[in-house]
């Protein structure tokens, strides 16, 4: 443990989250993997197994991120135990993909307070022991219909923006300390969520990416750890796009 980093990662068990996770103990990293509360011990052991990760490696923290509460106390109980934590990435995320003029108010809710006001709930407990250790990575995953918009996507799009503007803010913040805020932004991604899309609606989506293929989780995850490495020590407030080129800005 003496010369691990330790990271916490947000929707561990999710196809990006996965290949954050396995990314992040390539880099010598102790990792801290918050699924949601729902899930068991028994799913922890499964995904492990699933996925062969190791497991002196890992520990999950079951966790619902849109309860302000339960992060602060479950955070608190992480730096009783562990002392401090060094990487950060908020990587939980849903959809409830919808026309704005059918969208209900629950749907927009859902994709706020699990896509944007986890960010609050999670990064308020660990900023300031980050900025007195004079060492943080806080990566924030976002998505290029964050940057672009997207049709069926308004509560989406606007938490996958604001994300970008929480860590842009927050880099301000954390810059004299050392702690860095940055973002990953992945375009359509082989995932268990693009692989739920409708299919006419994923393959004229696919058609209009100029590399004509998905990301890979791996794709994500090396972006990840990258800006979590001490390669990426002077980059902060920046979003780091992987989209196939389906959006330059
Ligand atoms: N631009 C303009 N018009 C569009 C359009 C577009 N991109 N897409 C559809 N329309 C039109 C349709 O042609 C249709 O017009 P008519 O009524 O004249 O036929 C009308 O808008 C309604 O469209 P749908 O039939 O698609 O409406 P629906 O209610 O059946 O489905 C939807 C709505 C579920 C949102 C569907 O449009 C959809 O799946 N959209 C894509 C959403 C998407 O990209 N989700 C990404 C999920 S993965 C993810 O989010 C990860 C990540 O970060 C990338």
């Amino acid at each position: 443990m003496e010369n691990l980093k330790i990271a916490i990662v947000t929707g561990a068990f999710g196809g990006i989250g996965t290949a954050i996770v396995k990314e992040l103990i390539e880099e010598q990293c102790f990792v801290l993997a918050v699924a949601s509360a729902k899930r068991t011990s028994a799913d922890f052991d499964a995904w492990l197994n699933e996925h062969q990760i190791n497991p002196t490696k890992v520990k999950p923290l079951f966790i619902d991120v849109t309860d302000q509460i339960a992060c602060e106390n479950a955070l608190s109980d992480v730096i009783d135990s562990y002392g401090h934590v060094d990487i950060l990435v908020n990587n939980a995320g849903i959809t409830r993909d919808s026309t704005f003029k059918k969208m209900s108010a629950s749907q927009w809710n859902e994709v706020i307070n699990t896509n944007l006001n986890s960010l609050f709930n999670m990064t308020q407990p660990l900023f300031a022991q980050m900025c007195a250790r004079k060492f943080g990575r806080i990566i924030n995953i976002s998505s290029v219909n964050g940057q672009k918009g997207q049709f069926g996507q308004a509560n989406y799009s606007a938490a996958k923006a604001g994300m970008i503007g929480f860590s842009k803010a927050l880099a301000y913040e954390g810059a004299r300390a050392n702690v860095t805020v940055n973002v990953v932004a992945p375009g359509y991604t082989e995932t268990p969520m693009v692989a739920a899309m409708r299919e006419d609606v994923l393959e004229s989506i696919k058609a209009q990416v100029p590399m004509q293929r998905l990301a890979t989780p791996l794709e994500v995850a090396q972006a990840v750890a990258y800006l979590a490495s001490d390669k990426a020590s002077y980059i902060t407030g920046e979003t780091l796009a992987l989209n196939g080129g389906l959006y330059m800005q």
